[in-house]
C-alpha cells in the first residue's frame, strides 16, 4: 500500500457545510492575483487621475471676449472698474478705452483716484495717467490696453486676448 495522500482543505467540507472550500495554495494564488490587479488599478488611477479618464483635460476659463454694455451705460468722462474682468472702461466724451487693472510692476490691481484723476498702485506706489501711461514708481511701462469694438447689437465688446497700442480708442 502506498502512502496515503493528504488533501488540504478547510474543515467545512468534512462537516458537510455549504461553504466554499479552498486549498492554501489556491488561496495564496488568488491573493497574489488580487494584489497584482490592485497594483495595476492604482497605477492606472494615478496615471489618469480620479475622473480624469472620463473627462477631457481642459481648463474651463471665462472667454476673453465679453460684452460690457451699451455706450450709454457709461457716464461721459468716467472711469468704470469692472473688477471681475480686471478692466477699466475709460470714457472721455465719445471715446472709449479698455485698460487693464494689472500693474506693470508686479501685478497688483491698480485703483482709480477720482480726486487726482490718475491710477495708483497700492503695493509699491506706481502711478499712471488716466490714459494708462506710467509716470511714477517702479512700473516699467504703461498699463495694457485691450481691443474694444461695437457689436451688431450696439454693445461694447472687449477682447482681452488682443492688446492694442495706447492711442487706440473706440469712437461711438
Ligand atoms: S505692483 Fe504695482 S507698484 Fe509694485
Amino acid at each position: 500500500m502506498g502512502p496515503k495522500e493528504k488533501k488540504e482543505s478547510c474543515g467545512s467540507e468534512k462537516e458537510g457545510g455549504i461553504w466554499f472550500t479552498i486549498s492554501r495554495r489556491n488561496f495564496l494564488t488568488l491573493a497574489g492575483w488580487a494584489l497584482f490587479f490592485a497594483a495595476i488599478g492604482a497605477y492606472l488611477g494615478e496615471l489618469f487621475g480620479y475622473k480624469g479618464f472620463f473627462y477631457p483635460k481642459v481648463l474651463f476659463e471665462p472667454s476673453p471676449k465679453f460684452a460690457v454694455g451699451e455706450p450709454k451705460d457709461f457716464l461721459p468722462d468716467s472711469v468704470t472698474t469692472l473688477k471681475s474682468r480686471k478692466i477699466f472702461v475709460v470714457r472721455d466724451g465719445d471715446s472709449f478705452k479698455a485698460i487693464s487693472v494689472v500693474c506693470q510692476h508686479l501685478g497688483c490691481a491698480v485703483e482709480f483716484s477720482k480726486e487726482k484723476n490718475i491710477f495708483e498702485c497700492p503695493c509699491h506706489g506706481s502711478k499712471y495717467y488716466r490714459n494708462g501711461v506710467n509716470f511714477a514708481g517702479p512700473a516699467p511701462r504703461p498699463l495694457d490696453h485691450f481691443q474694444m469694438v461695437l457689436d451688431d447689437n450696439g454693445r461694447l465688446v472687449i477682447d482681452t486676448s488682443v492688446k492694442v497700442p495706447l492711442e487706440t480708442e473706440l469712437i461711438v
